[in-house]
């Protein structure tokens, strides 16, 4: 007679719980990876109406050149981002590759603005050229911001943030720019057959979307960290949430210059950052409001010996509750 081993389920190793979460972390990689090759793989140069900028390039405000010049500032920073990042990442494959795809993302938007502001009419060659030689003097870290965050964690719970801050003012500029085109702010059937919206309105829109995906990906990845390192996923989110700043104003060559369009156009203002960012992550997030992330945040600090994969939910009032057999322990 062989006897079947006995299995005692005992805790998870801390080694156990970034090897599963990090299984899942590449399966989430791929998916990201492939929408991006197959669906977001629009070129700046061949896929933006170049002309239609050239013909209404006029009709932009001098707010709304200074804020696509400023993102365009910030944007030409990709390559701060990336090694920065890589230095930490390159032992781990899935994040390493991840960063690198999203880099390659990232690199579309520079080149995107300014072929925006130069096919507008708005900033010549040479203005571009020296634009961007100054804001090159500026180098972003993530131990600048916060060296609490500069860890493989900490780098995506900021960015979970900075993508939907991203993506809103991207949102909400192409928005402006087809009210200042004569224009409703959402497009018409004619442009939504042709797949991008009329000028600039249609590169800000592009841009946009990726930006969607890249706050996308990476809440897929915190959630997998919530589920697997709830305790940290939780404390780095709250770090995040203390100290998020966006944009990164000392990056830009002058950083007045979008701080006083940011508040001439009221684009971004502080309640717009509690509503439309910091509000909307809570609620992708599972939270009804900032007080169930803290209350789920101090749940987690007292039971965190307990809390191991699948025997546990977080309710949307930050409840940590257990979870019986049938409901999903050892699944
Ligand atoms: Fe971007
Ligand atoms: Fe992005």
């Amino acid at each position: 007679m062989v006897s079947m081993p006995i299995v005692l389920r005992g805790p998870w190793t801390r080694e156990a719980r970034e090897r599963a979460a990090s299984v899942e972390a590449r399966e989430a990689f791929i998916r990201y990876f492939h929408k991006m090759m197959k669906e977001r793989n629009w070129l700046p140069w061949d896929d933006l109406p170049l002309d239609e900028m050239r013909a209404f390039g006029d009709r932009l405000s001098d707010d709304t050149v200074k804020l696509i010049e400023a993102f365009y500032g910030l944007e030409s920073q990709v390559a701060n981002y990336v090694a920065d990042g890589l230095d930490m990442l390159h032992k781990i494959r899935e994040r390493r590759n991840l960063h690198l795809s999203w880099g390659l993302e990232e690199l579309k938007h520079s080149e995107t603005f300014e072929l925006v502001l130069a096919h507008s009419g708005r900033r010549t060659r040479e203005e571009l050229e020296s634009f961007r030689a100054a804001a090159m003097e500026r180098r972003w870290r993530m131990r600048d911001e916060d060296p609490d965050l500069d860890n493989p964690l900490g780098f995506i719970c900021y960015g979970l943030l900075q993508e939907r801050a991203t993506f809103y003012n991207y949102d909400e500029l192409r928005k402006r720019i087809r009210r200042e085109y004569g224009l409703p702010t959402e497009p018409g059937e004619e442009e939504r057959e042709r797949g991008v919206e009329i000028g600039a309105a249609g590169a800000l829109g592009r841009v946009a979307n990726d930006e969607r995906a890249h706050y996308d990906i990476f809440l897929e990845l915190v959630q997998i960290y919530l589920r697997y390192l709830p305790q940290e996923t939780l404390d780095t989110l709250q770090r995040v949430f203390d100290n998020f700043r966006t944009p990164a104003l000392r990056l830009l060559p002058d950083p007045a210059q979008l701080t006083e369009a940011l508040e001439r156009t009221m684009l971004y203002t502080p309640l717009k950052y509690v509503r439309n960012v910091r509000n909307v992550v809570l609620d992708a997030l599972g939270f009804e409001s900032t007080r169930a992330f803290d209350c789920a945040v101090r749940a987690a600090k007292q039971l965190s010996a307990s809390l191991d994969p699948g025997t546990f939910r977080i309710a949307r009032n930050g409840q940590i509750i257990p979870l019986t057999d049938s409901e999903g322990v050892g699944k």
